[in-house]
């Protein structure tokens, strides 16, 4: 079982529209209401991919109650902590015009309390022993303090049990000293965390910044022009993806978390795992939901991920 973890999981509307126009009336011509947040797609993906996830999050509300009963109706198995003012869960918009770019429409998550972390830390606890690999991914609400992850990832190092991080700044920073197996941020999230050389952020200086914080593997991606993977040891590699005319490339991030996990699961390499999870966040690309992928899809773009050593 890979068992994922995060804080803010979303209701999700995604909106369709011939174009959009700033500041005039947009008639959408179509609605899909879904659940989502990074650990919602993450579990949700391994899921789908035929893995066995469990996902532990805050809920509240009625957004979060219709997040359970998504959750329920796709089979991705879920122990919620029901927040303790039972606060509504976030709900996020997606504006999608066919001819133009992505536009996001995100609520912070609202706070949560001390009785609603310790609950959580106790599910994750309670849960490591039966987990293969443990996925902490995505931002905090407030009321969780930033050495919640680092925490998680020392509990799982004890039990023996493989961490991947997807987070940034001061969370990803503590999780990092807990040496995790591997930490997948985005080039941007890399910048924001570490100290990278002056100039453009370049995804090479952000893998050895990484490593260098004490990640066994850095994995960094920066949309459609790919990814960098390297080691603790100084091995790099390039990942470029499959070239697809994208619909909604949100979410494609958290489908790499879980198809590198699920891949690892199933007793592939690194290597492998990367180009495994770049088709499977290729395939998030091409669906107008985020974090919503087809396995056959996944097939499909497979044999179009290029893997190159650099050094
Ligand atoms: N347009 C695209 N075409 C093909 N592959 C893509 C595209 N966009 C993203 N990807 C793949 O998904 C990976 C992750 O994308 P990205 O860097 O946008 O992640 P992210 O910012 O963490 O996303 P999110 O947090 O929204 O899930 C990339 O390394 C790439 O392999
Ligand atoms: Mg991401």
């Amino acid at each position: 079982m890979i068992l994922f973890v995060g804080g803010t999981p979303a209701m999700q509307r995604t909106l369709r529209f011939g174009s959009l126009e700033p500041g005039a009336v947009n008639r959408a011509y179509e609605v899909r209401v879904t659940a989502s947040g990074k650990v919602v797609n993450a579990a949700r993906a391994a899921t789908v991919l035929g893995g066995r996830a469990l996902l532990a999050t805050f809920l509240g509300g009625d957004p979060g109650r219709f997040v359970a009963r998504e959750l329920d109706a796709q089979g991705v198995p879920h122990e919620v902590v029901w927040t303790e003012d039972d606060a509504p869960t976030r709900t996020c918009a997606t504006l999608i015009p066919d001819d133009g770019p992505v536009t996001e429409l995100v609520e912070e998550a609202l706070p949560v309390s001390e009785r609603d972390v310790a609950a959580l830390e106790e599910i994750v606890a309670e849960n490591l022993k039966e987990a293969r690999a443990l996925c902490l991914i995505g931002s905090f609400p407030p009321g969780v303090p930033d050495d919640f992850y680092a925490r998680l990832a020392k509990a799982a190092r004890e039990a023996g049990v493989r961490v991947l991080v997807d987070a940034q700044k001061a969370p990803l920073r503590a999780a990092l000293e807990e040496g995790p197996f591997l930490v997948k941020p985005n080039l941007e999230e890399v910048a924001a965390t570490l100290n990278l050389p002056n100039g453009e952020p370049d995804a090479r200086a952000a893998v050895a910044a990484l490593t260098d914080a004490g990640a066994r593997w850095a994995f960094v991606s920066e949309g459609a022009s790919g990814s960098m993977l390297g080691d603790d040891s100084g091995g790099l590699w390039s990942v470029e993806p499959p070239r697809v005319e994208a619909v909604n490339p949100i979410g494609s991030g958290d489908v790499m978390a879980a198809g590198t996990l699920l891949s690892l699961s199933r007793g592939a390499s690194v290597l492998d795992a990367a180009v495994y999870s770049t088709a499977c966040a290729a395939a998030n690309a091409l669906t107008p939901t985020s974090g919503e992928i087809r396995p056959d899809e996944v097939d499909d773009l497979l044999p179009q991920v290029y893997l190159t050593r650099l050094s």
